[in-house]
């Protein structure tokens, strides 16, 4: 395994900037890359106003802000800042070629030993190492937002990244503190669309979005389909997809549309709002008019009277189902690893727990629901209906 000193954060934006603070914190040496001096010097000024006020709460453990900021250079030339590094951990824009541009000038630049990982949400590991002369050195690292505060973290094996890649990541990250309990890292064994949590929680969006047209068939008011989350989820689904940004939601079903089903296709109610740019708080409108803020909104749920579309028993049924993909792909070894991602990425418990009981009723669940919403996507798969995937706890 290669023994990492020195790390480069790729992007010093909101993820790299978190990624840079958390990597500091752990005793690393960092220097902070982004294309120019203003968006480097933003980022490291995020960083260190971070560590001042983590340092005012005594929660530094005897080290200065200004202790841990000397070990932070920073720099606009990739070529020339790679040259004595161990790890590269890439932030910059969602972008595929712009990712595969600087992979391959960290390993036609790096020292020989340098690993690449890609923090990307919704890029192919593989793809992005594919051309850069060196893919065994190439992986996924996907982190959650706010990266100090938010315990997962997803290690990701591309098609052709070395055991050694993939352990020293699992080792990095592993050293990374939280600001909010242990860290969890997941190791994701294969380079499939959404990883873990998100892909877990992909299809839930499908059976959100029928329940969004629903309501509007019948003229329900958002505030009575949100009201059917019962208080028990910590943003009901309008308020969430608004909070989120309409657009947001609309280009992940697409990019899921394209890589895992056409049923992943985006209901008729987001495809509106987005159209007219009705796309949440940023616009002042989504669901909801925001100009009273979200307390507001929160009251009038409150008040309201369920709609009775939607149940959260099924959305546990639908990741049951996919968390039981995600087993069948070969993407995780064992459903706890699942479920602990999920409760570490999402704050929110996984469908294993509770599914190891009700596998059988929520498998005619989903029957009922492919039935109603013509959406084949939630059929229930063997693994799943079997009880089969009990055998594959670790
Ligand atoms: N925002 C999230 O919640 C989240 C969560 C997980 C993963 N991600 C992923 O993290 C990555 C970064 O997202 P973000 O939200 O921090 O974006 P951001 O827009 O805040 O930051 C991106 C930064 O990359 C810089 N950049 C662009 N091209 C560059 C280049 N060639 N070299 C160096 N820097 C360059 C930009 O100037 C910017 O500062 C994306 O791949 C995104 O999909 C985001």
């Amino acid at each position: 395994m290669v023994d990492v000193k020195n790390v480069l954060v790729l992007g010093a934006g909101l993820m790299g900037s978190g990624i840079a603070q958390v990597s500091l914190m752990a005793g690393y040496n960092v220097i902070l890359v982004d294309i120019k001096d203003e968006f480097v010097d933003r980022g490291y000024a995020k960083i260190e106003e971070g560590m001042k006020k983590l340092e005012a709460k005594g929660a530094l453990g005897g080290v200065t802000a200004a202790d841990i900021m000397v070990k932070c250079t920073k720099s606009i030339d990739l070529a020339s800042a790679v040259k004595n590094v161990d790890m590269v951990i890439e932030a910059v824009i969602e972008k595929m070629d712009i990712k595969k541009q600087v992979c391959k000038t960290t390993m036609d630049n790096g020292p020989s030993h340098v690993i690449f990982a890609t923090n990307t949400s919704t890029m192919s590991i593989t793809e992005i190492g594919k051309d850069s002369g060196a893919p065994d050195r190439v992986c996924g690292m996907h982190f959650f937002n706010p990266v100090p505060l938010m315990r997962c973290i997803e290690v990701i094996k591309g098609a052709n990244t070395s055991d050694d890649t993939f352990n020293t990541a699992m080792d990095f990250a592993g050293k990374l503190p939280c600001l909010r309990g242990q860290r969890y890292i997941a190791p994701v064994l294969k380079d499939r669309p959404g990883f873990i949590v998100n892909r877990m929680n992909a299809p839930v969006i499908i059976y959100l979005h029928w329940a969004f047209d629903e309501a509007d068939k019948r003229g329900i008011q958002w505030e009575r389909l949100d009201a059917d989350a019962g208080g028990k989820m910590p943003m009901p689904p309008c308020v969430l997809t608004d909070f989120t940004g309409i657009d947001t939601n609309f280009h992940i079903m697409n990019y899921y549309k394209e890589t895992l089903s056409p049923d992943f296709e985006p209901g008729k109610v987001i495809k509106e709002l987005n159209e007219k740019g009705d796309l949440g708080p940023k616009t002042g409108k989504g669901f909801y008019d925001w100009s009273q803020g979200r307390d507001s909104i929160m009251e009038k749920i409150k008040k309201a009277e369920p709609a009775g579309i939607f149940d959260l028993n099924t959305i546990f049924a639908i990741m049951l189902n996919e968390g039981c993909r995600i087993l069948d792909e070969g993407i995780s070894s064992g459903f706890k690893v699942i479920d602990d991602a999920n409760m570490a990425g999402m704050n929110a418990p996984g469908p294993f727990g509770a599914g190891k009981k009700n596998y059988e009723a929520w498998a005619k669940v989903l029957n009922d629901l492919a039935d109603k919403t013509g959406k084949e996507y939630f059929r229930p798969i063997d693994l799943m209906k079997s009880g089969e995937f009990l055998k594959m706890r670790k």
